[in-house]
């Protein structure tokens, strides 16, 4: 698939179709820096847009990721979208937005018939044929950044970028894949409309237990995650280095890290996380 359309009504009706039409506005754009900067400043002001508003781009040009780097997609080839979260549970369990941001891009892409995991907190890969430095056999084909809101009260935007139909060369580096690549071709509103279809089903599962993430979603999880059962090494926001054995998540959704005896959680958000087995900090 070379290109697909990606308008306002084109995308509302593929989302309607789906059954996953956002509670909140919908809005895309022809082109934009970020959408993630875009949705924080309709989040705010005289007219905040709701729960669950989701803007997307066909065309982002000022990417954002995580610990200030950048996201670089070319026009028309990438999934760019950020959604709003105005919680509905208690402040101290927003921990677990972003991992089940995550979640539902893992299985919004398994049901498209792609084999995804989870790399704590939330970059989801694609296993490749081959071994890279750094990467071992698996290749990234989203991330997700998540940022807090403050006013009018304190809400999560979560920014999800996949990459659908780049080939090899139109991705900014080796360690990516694309879903078209993986040999999953499919339109990008099609992707969203798995994605989305996910989220709402596993944010409200997660507002039905108050913010808890216990029983079948936190089996979920644990099973995508596949940071669990490996070395890791943690460089704390001091510098500090920890490294242990990643061996569970936590009740606020932390890596619980094994080292030297003792368990330490580590938070997302406030470390750089390097799986050992892979390689470098990816
Ligand atoms: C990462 O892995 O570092 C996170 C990448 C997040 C990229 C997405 S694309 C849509 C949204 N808008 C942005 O500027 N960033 C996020």
């Amino acid at each position: 698939m070379a290109q697909d359309l990606l308008d306002t009504a084109s995308v509302e009706r593929a989302l309607a179709a789906a059954g996953v039409s956002p509670p909140g506005r919908l809005l895309v754009l022809e082109q934009v820096g970020s959408t993630s900067t875009e949705l924080r400043s309709r989040a705010v002001g005289a007219d905040p847009w709701p729960d669950g508003s989701v803007l997307l781009a066909d065309d982002q040009v000022g990417g954002r990721g995580r610990a200030g780097r950048t996201w670089t997609t070319p026009p028309g080839r990438a999934l760019t979208f950020s959604v709003l979260l105005r919680p509905q549970v208690p402040v101290e369990r927003l921990g677990w937005a972003p991992l089940l941001a995550g979640l539902s891009v893992v299985e919004g892409l398994r049901s498209l018939g792609l084999d995804p995991v989870l790399k704590w907190p939330n970059d989801v890969l694609l296993p490749a044929g081959t071994s890279l430095p750094g990467w071992g056999p698996y290749r990234k084909v989203a991330g997700v950044l998540a940022e807090l809101v403050a006013q009018p009260a304190p809400a999560v935007v979560l920014g999800i970028g996949i990459n659908v139909h780049q080939e090899s060369a139109e991705l900014p580096v080796a360690s990516a894949t694309s879903v078209a690549l993986a040999g999953a071709p499919a339109s990008r509103a099609r992707v969203l409309a798995a994605v989305l279809d996910r989220w709402w089903e596993r944010t409200a599962q997660w507002r039905r237990e108050d913010g808890r993430v216990t029983g079948r979603l936190a089996d979920a999880c644990t099973a995508a995650c596949m940071t669990l059962g490996r070395t890791v090494e943690v460089t704390r926001p001091g510098g500090q280095l920890l490294r242990g054995t990643a061996v569970a998540l936590a009740d606020d959704g932390a890596l619980l890290v094994e080292s030297g005896g003792r368990v330490v959680p580590v938070h997302a958000g406030d470390v750089m996380l390097r799986t050992v087995e892979d390689g470098p900090a990816v």
